[in-house]
């Protein structure tokens, strides 16, 4: 069994893209699934996964969510499911047996739910073929209100990381918008980086401050040519680290 982070290493390499779909719809979106494969699709040439939020997870079905996985893993794309898991253990391996099941690869998961709680995630996550990737700092403003707190141990996004390494997890979440924790986090775990675009986020500074995978969204799905865009900001973060 190949480990997610290396999976998610080999699509980069496979598609040469840095880039992971966000397939959020704009809010009144008639037909989700529609919606959704057609994004898919349409930018499959130039991005190395999806990543799936609440805007798809809680209206559609299980079946109907294990349809749009089955069509990005035929483009040679990685499914990441973006729910920010947070809970006691149990309801966490519900959860991670239900994304499993439909087909995704990989969980964003808060590490505030404790060290040894993160641990076990991994481990059942891993037990299911799924890989974990933690948050440490999350791309919008007051996103220091939490992350950036001050512990008697150093900073929050400091311990997160620290757990997610311990963990065994295979990936950090830092926001393409935070320079200096891309900075301090580079090079302990691949960093996933949403924020570009449409949150101010530029995807160049942020592949050279460390960003290993860009999560974006609004800034494709919604331009009249989501593919030259989706296109354009995989040639910038090649051309910033080849
Ligand atoms: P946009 O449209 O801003 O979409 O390109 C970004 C997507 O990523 C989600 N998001 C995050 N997910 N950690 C995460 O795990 C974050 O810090 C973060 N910031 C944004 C957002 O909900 C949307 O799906």
């Amino acid at each position: 069994m190949t480990r997610f982070s290396a999976r998610m290493a080999q699509a980069a390499k496979r598609k040469k893209s840095r880039i992971i779909l966000a397939v959020d719809p704009r809010p009144g979106t008639k037909n989700l699934k529609l919606f959704a494969r057609k994004a898919v699709r349409e930018v499959a040439g130039h991005v190395c996964g999806i990543k799936v939020n609440f805007h798809l997870l809680l209206p559609l079905s299980g079946r109907e969510m294990s349809g749009i996985t089955r069509l990005a893993h035929s483009y040679g794309l990685v499914c990441i499911a973006d729910i920010k898991l947070n809970d006691i253990d149990s309801t966490n391996k519900a959860a991670v047996a239900h994304l499993a099941a439909m087909g995704f690869d990989a969980v964003i998961a808060n590490p505030f739910m404790g060290a040894a709680t993160l641990a076990s995630l991994v481990k059942e996550a891993r037990r299911m073929d799924l890989g974990v990737i933690a948050l440490v700092y999350m791309s919008h403003p007051d996103a220091k209100e939490g992350y950036g707190l001050e512990a008697r141990q150093g900073a929050v996004y400091e311990m997160f990381l620290e757990r997610a390494v311990k963990a065994g997890a295979d990936g950090a979440v830092v926001g393409a918008t935070q320079a200096d924790i891309l900075r301090k986090v580079r090079g302990r775990l691949p960093v996933y980086s949403p924020g570009v675009g449409a949150q101010g986020g530029d995807v160049e500074q942020a592949v050279r401050n460390g960003s290993d995978y860009l999560i974006v969204g609004r800034s494709i799905i919604e331009a009249d040519d989501a593919a030259g865009v989706a296109r354009e900001m995989n040639s910038k973060a090649r051309s910033a680290r080849p």
